[in-house]
């Protein structure tokens, strides 16, 4: 049977699943209860999923979990993660607790503001163009007031309209470059509504104050849309202890040699890109867990903070960490366009329930605790790269999963998770242990 299928968006769920089950699969009773198995029992809260996306067929479950003890400018969080990788929640767990008797976490915001564009080219004379965008410039912002004006009064709306000739890149090229606040939101619809409204006015202003270039649309607007790059958009979060009471638990390495280790693997990171990568990805492991838990875009957000770990030229570690007298330090600024309102925060009942838990955060606390998370998840890959190595702990987080994977039974993984305690974890060592353990 063909997999083409015309009009396949018009079909109901049940014609769709059909559709789908008939055409991709051998197995077809055992892929349709599959769907159904992550169905929800309440059909209204499963329809709710559906509507969020096109073509929803079923959920796709990751785990929620959650890392207590978060010391963040004097107050105690509980912070929600949702990841699919094991030792992820523990690292963050086990950061908080060392850095929760030494100060905590402090943060600090440096902006709020997003920016949009409107990409548009013109093959006039150059100067007529910057006399109708001052001259309009006033009224261009007038026609966005209907949409602004809830904003405004929420403290946001557009804080900067600027024409920028980018003739330099690209012949005949300009953009209206825009500054946005957006308050509690993350603000994409916002700001995408204001610049396709502008654009309109801007193309319609063009015509009647006659700017000429020979060309029937003076102002030839290619997109308008805002930018996932939010370089003043950004959060800094820190840590910092006496170099003597960075001694670590279970670990015979003094906390000064310790701390130089550290300092060592940020300098490698900040000055060599592969390893820059996947420092940045131990980051991101605990920024992408909570943006998910908090219903935010989590594309958007790495988009934007890789770019900013770009912005020299070279790829480079987001986080830094240095030795200042007698203290240990470490320190991350992160770009992070979040919202606590719109999009799916109430929508999703676990979204709601995730901010309920860190007891209803405006956007810029939300963006301090995220930033937190990164870098405790810095702190603690890193604690572990330079003391025992990430695969002790890492291999011992993933044995229930390799224990699943071998069909392991409930006494065995019992019988496993105490023999593993002390003997290292492989697949070979595990499929061994259950041969000769079979329960
Ligand atoms: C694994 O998910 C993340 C780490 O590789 C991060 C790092 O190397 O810094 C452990």
């Amino acid at each position: 049977m063909s997999k083409k299928i015309d009009g396949f968006s018009k079909l109901t769920k049940s014609e769709k699943i059909d559709w789908i089950i008939k055409t991709h699969f051998k197995n077809t009773d055992h892929a349709k209860k599959q769907l159904e198995t992550y169905w929800n029992s309440d059909s209204s809260l499963q329809t709710r999923h559906d509507e969020f996306i096109e073509n929803s067929l079923s959920n796709f479950y990751l785990p929620l979990g959650v890392a207590p003890n978060f010391l963040i400018n004097g107050s105690f969080y509980t912070l929600p993660m949702v990841t699919e990788e094991s030792s992820v929640v523990a690292a963050a767990g086990n950061a908080a607790k060392f850095w929760s008797t030494r100060g905590g976490f402090k943060t600090e915001i440096k902006n709020t503001l997003k920016v949009g564009q409107i990409h548009f080219f013109f093959e006039g004379n150059p100067k007529e163009l910057v006399t109708f965008f001052e001259r309009r410039k006033s009224d261009l912002l007038k026609v966005t007031i209907p949409i602004t004006k809830n904003m405004q009064a929420r403290g946001g709306g557009i804080m900067s309209l600027d024409l920028i000739d980018k003739g330099d890149v690209l012949l005949n090229y300009y953009q209206l470059h825009l500054g946005f606040k957006t308050a509690d939101a993350m603000g994409a619809n916002f700001i995408n509504s204001c610049l396709e409204h502008l654009s309109k006015s801007l193309i319609q202003f063009a015509k009647e104050d006659k700017l000429t270039n020979g060309n029937k649309n003076p102002i030839d607007v290619v997109m308008s849309i805002l930018s996932n790059y939010v370089p003043e958009c950004l959060v800094h979060a820190k840590i910092s202890c006496l170099i003597k009471e960075f001694n670590l638990e279970n670990n015979d390495v003094n906390g000064e040699t310790y701390a130089k280790r550290i300092v060592q693997a940020v300098d490698i990171a900040k000055s060599e890109p592969y390893r820059a990568v996947t420092h940045n990805k131990g980051i991101m492991n605990g920024v992408d867990a909570m943006v998910i838990a908090t219903g935010n875009d989590f594309r958007a957000v790495e988009a934007g903070v890789h770019a900013y770990a770009a912005r020299s030229g070279q790829y480079r570690s987001l986080s830094d960490a240095y030795i200042q007298e007698d203290k240990f330090v470490m320190e991350l600024s992160i770009p992070l366009a979040l919202g606590t309102v719109g999009g799916l925060t109430k929508l999703h009942p676990m979204v709601a329930w995730c901010m309920e838990l860190l007891e209803n955060p405006s956007a810029e606390k939300l963006m301090e605790i995220v930033a937190v998370a990164g870098l405790a998840q810095n702190f603690a890959a890193l604690k572990s790269l330079v003391t025992t190595g990430i695969q002790k702990g890492h291999m011992k987080m993933h044995l229930l999963n390799i224990l699943n994977q071998l069909n392991a039974n409930d006494d065995q993984k019992v019988a496993a998770i105490n023999y593993f305690k002390t003997e290292q974890v492989s697949v070979q060592a595990v499929d061994d242990f259950l041969e000769k353990n079979k329960l």
